[in-house]
């Protein structure tokens, strides 16, 4: 009997003795899978389930963010609720929710610099490091134009919102506030830049 138990007992910690340090090309074994391995697309993949071969599905037309769902459409769109015109100054609420108008255009001039300057460089002059690849884009306006300085608020807006011919659209990466609080800065900027030596004297 203690002969048996013996040899049992050595037999057993050979076996797990040899299963240490052993390198295998194979997959561990998992008695349960669980959800270890799964049928499913990697990002971009083809599949030829769908009609357009894209295992990448769109969001179906009319698809409300709820993240980036904003309730009042003046300041989501930039315009007047009848749709009449951009507005004219960047809605009260936005200084409100971002701790009063200080904070907003520190804010503003923080997304600036991350969002705009690759293009449009800090001062705004249209001379940002992508605009200085050869053969990039061919002509990148200052935000100190006379006309930019004279358009609405709203209008600036709506141009991060959605892009002007050449620019994407940046509402995917800045959130509606934010880009309020980059308007307010743009104009900070445009105020500083566009000062002269007459002003401020009495
Ligand atoms: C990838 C480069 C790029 C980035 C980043 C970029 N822009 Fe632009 N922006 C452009 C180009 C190019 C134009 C000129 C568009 C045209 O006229 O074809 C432009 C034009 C503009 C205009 C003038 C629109 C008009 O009415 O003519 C404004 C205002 C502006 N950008 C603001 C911004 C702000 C604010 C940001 C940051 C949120 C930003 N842009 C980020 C490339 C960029």
């Amino acid at each position: 009997m203690n002969r048996l138990l013996l040899t049992a007992g050595l037999l057993s910690i050979c076996g797990v003795a040899s299963c240490r340090g052993d390198v295998s090309e194979e997959p561990p074994i998992h008695l349960q899978r669980n959800m270890f391995s799964q049928e499913r697309y990697d990002p971009q993949a083809f599949s030829p389930f769908f009609e357009d071969n894209r295992s990448m599905r769109s969001p179906v037309e009319g698809t409300v963010s709820r993240e980036h769902y904003e309730a009042d459409d003046t300041i989501a769109t930039g315009r007047f609720a009848d749709n009449s015109g951009y507005v004219l100054t960047v809605p009260t609420a936005i200084a409100a929710r971002l701790g009063g108008p200080d904070k907003m255009v520190q804010r503003g001039q923080e997304r600036f610099n991350i969002y705009c300057t690759p293009c449009h460089d800090k001062g705004g002059n249209g001379r940002g490091t992508v605009a200085r690849v050869p053969n990039g884009f061919a002509k990148l306006p200052s935000l100190h134009d006379a006309r930019l300085r004279e358009v609405p608020d709203g209008q600036l807006f709506a141009t991060i919102t959605n892009g002007v011919r050449m620019m994407p659209s940046y509402a995917a990466q800045v959130p509606v506030n934010d880009r309020w609080a980059i308007v307010a800065y743009v104009r900070a900027l445009q105020m500083s830049q566009g000062a002269n030596n007459d002003q401020g004297k009495k």
